[in-house]
């Protein structure tokens, strides 16, 4: 029986799709999942074909680029995959899929040495090692950081660079993959026949157009703007989980968002993108204070100030609920100026350009929405329920991260599982097929319905959770969702997905009365209850969305 039922549109309303062109693998997105999964399917011998990238904005606009903290992998001497698993097992909080974080352990150092040989910088130590450094939740220094603090800088640089020089890859910037083309379920399999685009700006193909495929990769990354204040670049709104969900596939873990601990505090008014300050700051020993000068977090936690994230988040939430401030402090001040400079030079930058300068001042911070642990259900090679379909990277939901994914771990899942798919790709590599006539019904909400969306998850499906809040957000989600696009545009199509995603989230946070990882019930505030130890599925047919909960043994697969 589904928990709950919601109407959303059954695909986006978008003019006939005026130019048609081909390409045997399309692959959506151009962070670390996307080119990984380009370069690896463009080396390999495979008689793949045609490889197309199509993406959002600029190659470099996703949030790879702004991942400072770092890439977790077993490289340093007594640490092992074992040892990263078990961290990662605990932070997920008794729901991540244990196979798929063996995997992700496992291959994660070849992966890394991998990434290196591809022309990666990673920081070294003064004799000459890769220099790891620690994040909460683990027990050893596993991140590997480059540029001090511009690790995704520097990981999309080199991607971009290899990418450039495999000029087999066409790639179309400007482009939104509005709705996959499916074959008839009957005659045919409903599985990817190609996707429709739409190019803003890019000469002869401008405007909604299909781009006929035989395999489609999602790596379009996740839905930090569903909430009104995201460390998440302006492009993360849950167009790949929309488009998957409305084709077929299964959402599943929706609820489980991560709210970044220490995300600067601009202002009650600032919306969009925040500055995150990393976690690696604590790593290196900051740490978190009240308006007294109190260290509220020694005594929640055995790692105190490295506790896992949502433990952090919870802990700076309470102290602000219970004190009525808008933020905590984190004091970084002792870490002196030349350190600041040689290890965190981006967020130094960062904070210096918003009037703070955290070697002689305290930096305001505050939770803040930051990685979507759930995502497109793949099985342990990215395939997701509708044949031809893959998804990699943050728009996926291979199970390495349970409720609450470990820090550092999204860069080495987007590498691992990107790598993983096209392993199988090109051996399953379907046949050419005809798109059947679209007959899900068509809908769009008006893009101006944006801000008042964000605020409603924002103030109800935030960090703290209860029965009333999520109900009253259900009803806002639904009124939203009845009024009709006057027009059919870019702000029109993120906002409807901005929609789908937010209601099946705040259906599945309704469902789940416990709290557990990043989801947290003041209502349920008893941790890990047994009785919830699964997922909460989404799944749609015909603009009718069902959220279900799938009771499941911790080392449950996905599909396949
Ligand atoms: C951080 O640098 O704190 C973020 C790292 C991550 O989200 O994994």
């Amino acid at each position: 029986m589904p928990t709950a039922v919601r109407r959303v549109p059954g695909r986006l309303s978008a003019p006939s799709p005026g130019w048609t062109t081909q390409a045997d693998v399309v692959i959506v997105g151009s962070g670390i999942a996307g080119l990984t999964t380009a370069l690896r399917l463009n080396a390999a011998d495979n008689g793949v074909g045609k490889i197309l990238v199509i993406t959002k904005d600029r190659l470099a606009a996703g949030s790879t680029q702004w991942a400072q903290g770092g890439i977790a992998a077993a490289l340093g001497p007594g640490d092992s995959p074992e040892e990263h698993a078990i961290d990662t097992l605990v932070a997920g909080a008794g729901v991540c899929d244990e196979e798929a974080v063996r995997v992700l352990v496992d291959e994660g150092p070849d992966a890394v040495r991998e990434l290196i040989a591809l022309g990666a910088n990673f920081d070294h130590d003064v004799h000459g090692e890769i220099s790891l450094t620690r994040e909460g939740g683990h027990h050893r220094d596993r991140i590997a950081h480059a540029g001090g603090d511009a690790t995704g800088a520097e990981i999309q640089r080199a991607l971009i660079a290899a990418v450039g020089a495999a000029p087999e890859i066409e790639i179309i910037k400007r482009a939104l993959a509005v709705d996959l083309l499916l074959t008839d379920p009957v005659e045919g399999d409903g599985g990817v026949a190609g996707v429709t685009v739409h190019v803003m700006g890019e000469g002869q193909r401008d405007g909604v157009g299909a781009v006929l495929c035989r395999a489609l990769v999602l790596a379009s990354g996740g839905l930090g703007q569903v909430f009104s204040q995201t460390t998440n670049p302006a492009v993360s709104t849950g167009d790949g989980m929309a488009l998957a969900l409305r084709a077929g596939a299964t959402l599943r873990d929706l609820e489980f968002v991560q709210f970044h601990p220490t995300v600067m505090y601009l202002g009650a008014d600032s919306m969009g993108q925040q500055p995150l300050i990393s976690e690696a700051v604590r790593g290196e020993g900051a740490f978190l204070v009240d308006f007294d000068g109190d260290r509220f977090m020694q005594g929640v936690h055995e790692l105190a100030d490295l506790a896992p994230r949502d433990v952090v988040a919870k802990a700076i939430m309470r102290r602000m609920l219970d004190t009525g401030r808008p933020h905590m402090w984190l004091d970084a001040r002792h870490l002196g100026a030349e350190f600041w400079e040689r290890r965190f030079p981006t967020i130094l930058g960062v904070c210096r350009t918003h009037g703070i300068d955290p070697t002689t001042q305290l930096i305001p911070v505050a939770p803040a929405c930051h990685y979507a642990s759930g995502g497109v259900r793949t099985d342990l090679h990215g395939r997701s329920d509708v044949p031809g379909l893959y998804a990699t990277g943050e728009v996926a939901c291979s199970g390495v991260h349970g409720a609450n994914r470990l820090a550092s771990n999204s860069l080495l899942e987007g590498l691992v599982y990107s790598r993983r798919i096209a392993q199988v790709l090109p051996g399953e590599l379907r046949g050419w097929s005809d798109p059947a006539p679209d007959t899900r019904t068509a809908g769009l909400v008006p893009g101006d319905a944006r801000p008042e969306l964000q605020e409603v998850m924002t103030s109800r499906v935030g960090v703290l959770r209860n029965a009333a809040g999520l109900e009253e957000a259900s009803s806002m989600l639904d009124k939203i969702g009845s009024r009709s696009a006057e027009g059919v545009d870019l702000a029109a199509w993120e906002t409807t997905n901005l929609l789908t995603v937010a209601e099946a989230l705040t259906e599945a946070a309704r469902g789940r009365e416990e709290t557990r990882g990043s989801h947290w019930r003041d209502d349920f505030p008893e941790r890990d209850d047994v009785t919830w130890a699964g997922h909460f599925d989404t799944v749609m047919s015909d603009g009718v969305a069902e959220v279900s909960f799938v009771a499941a043994p911790a080392s449950d697969g996905g599909p396949g």
